[in-house]
C-alpha cells in the first residue's frame, strides 16, 4: 500500500493533522492528503498501530522509505518520516491534547476522526457512568482538539469533524451514538460562528467498513443488511469518506455544514 506525494496537488505545501489518523477513514484522509502534495501528521493512542500506519503511509517512492521510530517524550512519542509524522496522544486527556498542539506549530486544516469501537444498547441496559465516558474521545477530544488546534491555523485553513447519520436515522440502541452526532453537528455550526474565517465543516458518514466494526459479532450480517436496503447496494468504503474531507479542506466557501455521504441511506 503506497503513496505518492505529489509537488502540484491541491494540498500542496498544506499542512494537515489528522486526529484518529492511524486505522479507518482518517488512515484513507491521510493517504489521500500526501496524494494532494500535503505534509501530513497522524495522531493515533496506540504506538504499534502508528507505526504500522506511517510506515504504509511512508511506501510510496517519492515519500521515501520508513525511517526507524524515534521515541521523543513519554506522553507524546515521535516517528518522523519523510512527508508524514506521527504522534500518540492520548485523545481521552486534555492536556496530552494541549501538550501535542503546544509543539506543533501553525497548519493549515484539522481533520478529527477518532473514536472507539462502537458499544450499542438499548437506554434501560445502558449504565450511565460508561455512557458519559463514551462521550470522551469522539465529543470531547474533538473540543479540546478545536480549542488548542484553532489558534494555529493559518488564514484560509479548515476544521474538519465526524459526525454520522445516526443522528438523523438512529436504529434500536443508539441512543449514545446518536447524542455524540447530533452535539457534533451542534458544535460544528456553533464554531463556524465563533472561528470565522476559519472554515468548521463535518461529514456524516453512513455505514464504512472499517475496523470500527471489529468488535461487532454480527459484522457481516450488518454489512448485508444494510446494502440490502441502500439506495446504493454497498456499503461505503474509508476512501469514499476521506474523498468528502478531501473536498472540505479545499472547497473556499462551505461552513457549518454536515456532509453526508451514506449511499443514500438518509433517504430510505
Ligand atoms: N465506520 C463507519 O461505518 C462510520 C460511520 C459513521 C461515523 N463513523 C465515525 O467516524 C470516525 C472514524 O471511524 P473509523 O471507522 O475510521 O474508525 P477506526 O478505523 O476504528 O479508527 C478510529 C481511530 O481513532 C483512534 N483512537 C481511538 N482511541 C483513541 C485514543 N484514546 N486516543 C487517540 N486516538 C484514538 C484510533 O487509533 P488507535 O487505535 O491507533 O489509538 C483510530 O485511528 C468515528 O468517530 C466513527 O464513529 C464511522
Amino acid at each position: 500500500m503506497g503513496n505518492s506525494k505529489i509537488k502540484d496537488g491541491v494540498l500542496s505545501n498544506k499542512k494537515v493533522i489528522i486526529l484518529g489518523g492511524s486505522s479507518g477513514i482518517g488512515f484513507a484522509t491521510a493517504k489521500s492528503a500526501l496524494a494532494a502534495g500535503a505534509d501530513v501528521t497522524i495522531v493515533s493512542g496506540n504506538l504499534t498501530r502508528l507505526d504500522t500506519a506511517l510506515a504504509q503511509l511512508a511506501a510510496g517512492p517519492e515519500i521515501g522509505q520508513a525511517a526507524g521510530p524515534e521515541i521523543g517524550q513519554a506522553e507524546s512519542r515521535e516517528f518522523a518520516q519523510a512527508g508524514c509524522r506521527g504522534f500518540a496522544v492520548d485523545l481521552r486527556v486534555e492536556e496530552d491534547i494541549k501538550r501535542f498542539f503546544e509543539g506543533a506549530g501553525v497548519f493549515d486544516h484539522l481533520v478529527y476522526t477518532a473514536g472507539e469501537n462502537l458499544s450499542l444498547a438499548e437506554i434501560s441496559g445502558t449504565d450511565m457512568e460508561q455512557a458519559r465516558q463514551f462521550f470522551n474521545i469522539r465529543f470531547w477530544g474533538a473540543f479540546a482538539a478545536v480549542k488548542y488546534g484553532a489558534p494555529l491555523i493559518n488564514a484560509g485553513g479548515s476544521i474538519n469533524l465526524t459526525s454520522g447519520i445516526a443522528s438523523s436515522r438512529p436504529g434500536k440502541g443508539w441512543s449514545l451514538a446518536s447524542s455524540i452526532c447530533g452535539a457534533m453537528e451542534g458544535f460544528t455550526r456553533a464554531m463556524a460562528v465563533e472561528l470565522a474565517p476559519i472554515r468548521v465543516n463535518c461529514v456524516k458518514p453512513g455505514v464504512v467498513k472499517t475496523p470500527l466494526w471489529d468488535g461487532l459479532e454480527n459484522r457481516e450480517q450488518l454489512y448485508q443488511a444494510t446494502e440490502a436496503t441502500l439506495l446504493l447496494k454497498r456499503v461505503g468504503e474509508a476512501e469514499n469518506i476521506a474523498q468528502a474531507f478531501l473536498y472540505l479542506m479545499t472547497q473556499p466557501f462551505g461552513t457549518g455544514q454536515a456532509l453526508v455521504i451514506d449511499g443514500g441511506a438518509e433517504l430510505v
